[in-house]
């Protein structure tokens, strides 16, 4: 069998590391020739749980500036803090469509004012027509974090449900470019690569796999 990890795009994400040794995950990121880091900010408040915040992701710019940062922002009040991400050297940006609507709007116009890739991160639980409330928005990005775990937490079970939703978010925007984010082991990653998924973060399946 293909190792996917040879042929399909993995992100790791930097929360599954061991945070005393982020510098030896990180190279060993960049040995296992990943082109882009994955970097999740928690804010204790839209996920429970809080992770690192901007610094982190300045000195991964610093040290590491061949991996492309894309930072998933799992914060109650995105509008606020984005900019710092920017600032740091986010180069992607996710936002949750799940954010109270005022919320979104005010990040959605912000974010299209700046000169920044972004685009929508999804919970398990949120529905496809949700999006296409959204569907004005969602077709002026290219890309779509596609949760397949309830954020907050690395190390969870891959939800299954997410291959049907895969199918449907295909069919409905197939503009856009999938990560799936969540619960990824090599199983999971190579049934989503057939499924058409450009890329897959995965945290500690791939900090298990990899010597740091
Ligand atoms: C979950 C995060 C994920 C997670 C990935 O809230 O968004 O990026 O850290 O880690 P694993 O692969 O361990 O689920
Ligand atoms: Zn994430």
């Amino acid at each position: 069998m293909t190792d996917p990890l040879e042929t399909l795009e993995i992100i790791p994400s930097l929360f599954a590391a061991d945070p005393l040794r982020y510098c030896e995950a990180l190279k060993a990121a960049e040995r296992s020739k990943c082109r882009r880091i994955h970097l999740d900010i928690m804010d204790g408040h839209f996920v429970p749980n809080i992770s690192f915040g901007a610094s982190v992701v300045a000195a991964v710019a610093k040290e590491f500036p061949r991996l492309f940062r894309e930072v998933h922002l799992m914060v109650q009040n995105p509008q606020q803090h984005f900019e710092a991400f920017i600032k740091s050297g986010a180069q992607r940006l996710f936002i949750h469509i799940e954010l109270a609507p005022e919320v979104l709007e005010e990040t959605v116009r912000c974010l299209q004012s700046e000169a920044v890739d972004w685009g929508f991160a999804v919970n398990p639980e949120t529905s496809i027509e949700t999006l296409q409330t959204y569907r004005d928005w969602v077709l002026n990005t290219q890309h779509l974090l596609l949760m397949s775990v309830h954020p907050g937490f690395c190390g969870q079970t891959f939800i299954e449900e997410t291959y049907e939703r895969i199918k449907e978010l295909r069919t409905h925007f197939p503009h856009l470019k999938l990560c799936i984010d969540g619960g990824i082991r090599n199983r999971e990653a190579q049934r989503l690569q057939a499924l058409g998924s450009e890329s897959v973060v995965m945290g500690s399946a791939f900090f298990k796999k990899v010597s740091v």
